[in-house]
């Protein structure tokens, strides 16, 4: 087990990465300092896969556990579910000294982490972690909520967790398409912030490699690289998280490829991209753009998409895309001010910036050539 702490001064938390967590996470709350009643928050299929040695481990150690069971999938991320969990934990007898647990993906995190910052205006929060997006990327940093009728994660908290237990073989069970939208991020932090990392996996990534582990036979991922991805994905987050908690400098290069992404999920129609996907599709247009503007050698917005593509990632616009209906709905992103839009773009490979200078022009021709080149469907 290896553990990678963010640094929060008094807040500061670890993350726990490694096999065979889960059976022991009653111990570690205990080694961590806490304990109490426990609200699991989770979707009926996590409780059917991991429910029973969970409950297992916390009463091993003494915890009282009651559950709080969601619908699966993005819908339930919102406000009333956040209300039934809190009167769910208040039913149950959970006081202020109780903790909410949230097992499952970055839905059930978001969902469960605002239920935490919200009851009794703040109880304790743990994450278990069963998606790659959540272990790399959405247990680590406090950001929590859920979302309105207007628009996703509009309505929410920062609420750090006090500690967050990735067990690496809840992923056997993952699916293969979610699995590499995890990888679509560790790409993305190493392309922003470790060219070192981009460049291993440039190297290691291979898709088909035969593998003895079942969960990775079809990405080309060996365990070892799994285990490293994840460590090395939550210490890049967690500095960055420990450096600008509330997003007014460095964390904004976490959303490198989100304007495009958010961009190509909504005129491809929600569902059709996954939003991994539609963020590795961005993260190549993105230095497409660098390399027209000049920040970047030509060639590297092509080694990204080759990284992608070795992760099982798609990386090219979807057929049909109109680059005049991506270019509108970018213009129209929160992050345009007086008209200028403001992109997360790479100063070289393992750096980001913040740039508000780009002419729509040069967005419009990577837009374009890019929709030349759209994916014809083979993939
Ligand atoms: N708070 C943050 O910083 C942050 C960062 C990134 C994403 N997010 C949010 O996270 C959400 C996406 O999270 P996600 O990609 O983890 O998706 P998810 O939570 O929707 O999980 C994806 C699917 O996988 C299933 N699943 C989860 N673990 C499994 C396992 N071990 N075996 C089999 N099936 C499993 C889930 O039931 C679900 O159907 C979005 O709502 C997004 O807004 C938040």
């Amino acid at each position: 087990m290896s553990s990678v702490i963010v640094e929060l001064g008094a807040r500061s938390y670890p993350v726990l990465i490694g096999s065979g967590l889960l059976p022991q996470v009653g111990h570690l709350l205990h080694s961590h300092g806490l304990g109490g009643r426990v609200l699991v928050g989770t979707n009926p299929l996590l409780q059917r896969y991991f429910g029973a040695p969970l409950e297992a481990a916390l009463r091993a150690a003494g915890l009282e556990v009651s559950w709080h069971i969601v619908q699966a999938g993005e819908r339930a991320k919102r406000l009333s579910n956040v209300e039934a969990a809190c009167q769910a934990a208040i039913a149950a007898g959970l006081d202020r000294g109780g903790l909410v647990l949230a097992l499952g993906g970055g839905v059930i995190g978001d969902l469960l982490g605002f239920t935490a910052a919200v009851l009794y205006r703040g109880v304790s929060f743990v994450q278990v972690p069963t998606t790659l997006v959540a272990m790399v990327d959405s247990s680590v940093g406090g950001k929590t909520g859920v979302n309105s009728r207007l628009g996703k994660n509009l309505i929410g908290a920062f609420w750090q967790p006090s500690l967050v237990v990735a067990d690496l073989d809840t992923l056997r069970s993952l699916p293969a398409r979610e699995l590499r939208c995890g990888m679509g991020e560790v790409i993305k932090h190493g392309c922003i912030l470790d060219r070192q990392l981009f460049e291993r996996l440039e190297a290691e990534l291979q898709p088909g490699q035969p593998t003895d582990y079942p969960l990775t036979a079809r990405t080309g991922l060996s365990a070892e690289l799994l285990q490293n991805c994840v460590e090395r994905s939550c210490e890049l987050k967690g500095a960055v998280v420990a450096a600008d908690e509330r997003e007014s400098g460095q964390r904004a290069w976490l959303n490198f490829g989100h304007t495009f992404g958010h961009a190509l999920e909504q005129v491809a129609g929600y569902g059709k991209l996954h939003h991994g996907e539609a963020v590795a599709i961005g993260c190549i247009l993105a230095a497409q753009l660098g390399e027209r503007r000049g920040d970047l050698p030509a060639g590297t917005a092509g080694r990204i998409a080759k990284v992608c593509a070795a992760a099982g990632l798609p990386t090219r616009l979807p057929a049909g895309t109109d680059p005049e209906a991506v270019q509108a709905v970018m213009q129209r992103d929160k992050k345009v001010r007086d008209g200028r839009l403001r992109l997360v773009l790479l100063r070289s490979l393992g750096e980001a910036m913040v740039v508000d200078d780009t002419p729509p022009a040069l967005v419009r021709e990577v837009l374009v050539a890019a929709s030349r080149e759209a994916d014809d469907g083979d993939r």
